[in-house]
């Protein structure tokens, strides 16, 4: 399908946490992979897409790094406070992202600060596949290890059922104002979200799976950013 024929859309970055679990001396979506930081590769993809109508990064309030980056001066990028949880730096965005014009049914695809590997045709796949959806939905990939229960002795309880189960990944696409309520909901209530996803299914809403890459990984630990190094100096 030619871009033209894709549904237009705005992007949200939530940038906002620090990622300790990379035991490194910044927020891990600053760290250095190929002569960039992590963060401007989440970009890259969305920037080039003629059907981006505008992007927000949410960012924390005492922030040294974003300042420093290119990026930062690009006209087609705004800031937005981000919160104490990812859902508060998603809200925020969102209410930015009001300012700039965006509207209730427009699509909003969320995707993490730390996801710098998303393939151009796994962003178009899931433009494509929920541009007429009710709900929308994400990128996600089979689980594809054999599964196990714990028990809080460390020991196996049982094995898994995998066929089911899916890993949700980024880019998130749902509509605006479905996703703000939902999110805003949720936060009220006081459960707990770790994804735009999950606010939408404590809505009672189906969000579709749409079966991404695995490599569109999200940088967590340090052997994630080695990975993603090693894996683009080969595709060099
Ligand atoms: O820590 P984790 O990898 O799950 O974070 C996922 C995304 O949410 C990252 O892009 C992170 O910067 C963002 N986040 C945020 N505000 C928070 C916590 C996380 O924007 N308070």
């Amino acid at each position: 399908m030619s871009a033209a024929m894709l549904p237009p859309f705005w992007v949200l970055i939530p940038a906002a946490g620090v990622g300790s679990r990379m035991r490194a001396d910044r927020p891990k979506q600053y760290l250095e992979l190929a002569g960039k930081t992590i963060l401007e590769h989440s970009l890259a993809c969305f920037l080039e897409h003629p059907q981006l109508r505008g992007l927000v990064v949410s960012l924390a309030g005492d922030d040294p790094y974003w300042p420093t980056l290119a990026c930062a001066g690009d006209p087609r990028i705004e800031r937005a406070a981000g919160g104490r949880e990812r859902a508060d730096s998603v809200l925020g965005g969102l209410q930015r992202l009001t300012e700039l014009g965006a509207e209730e049914r427009d699509w909003v695809l969320v995707h993490d600060a730390a996801r710098p590997n998303l393939a151009r045709d796994d962003l178009d796949r899931l433009l494509a596949e929920l541009a007429g959806d009710p709900v929308g939905g994400l990128l996600a990939v089979p689980a594809r290890d054999t599964l196990k229960r714990a028990g809080a002795d460390g020991r196996v309880r049982e094995t898994v059922d995998r066929a089911p189960i899916w890993q949700a990944y980024t880019p998130q696409m749902f509509r605006l104002g479905q996703l703000y309520r939902a999110l805003s909901d949720a936060l009220v209530a006081g459960v707990a979200v770790t994804d735009e996803a999950s606010a939408i299914e404590w809505a009672g809403l189906a969000p579709r799976l749409i079966e991404g890459r695995a490599d569109n990984l999200k940088v967590t630990r340090p052997e994630d950013l080695d990975w993603v190094r090693r894996h683009w100096a080969r595709k060099d």
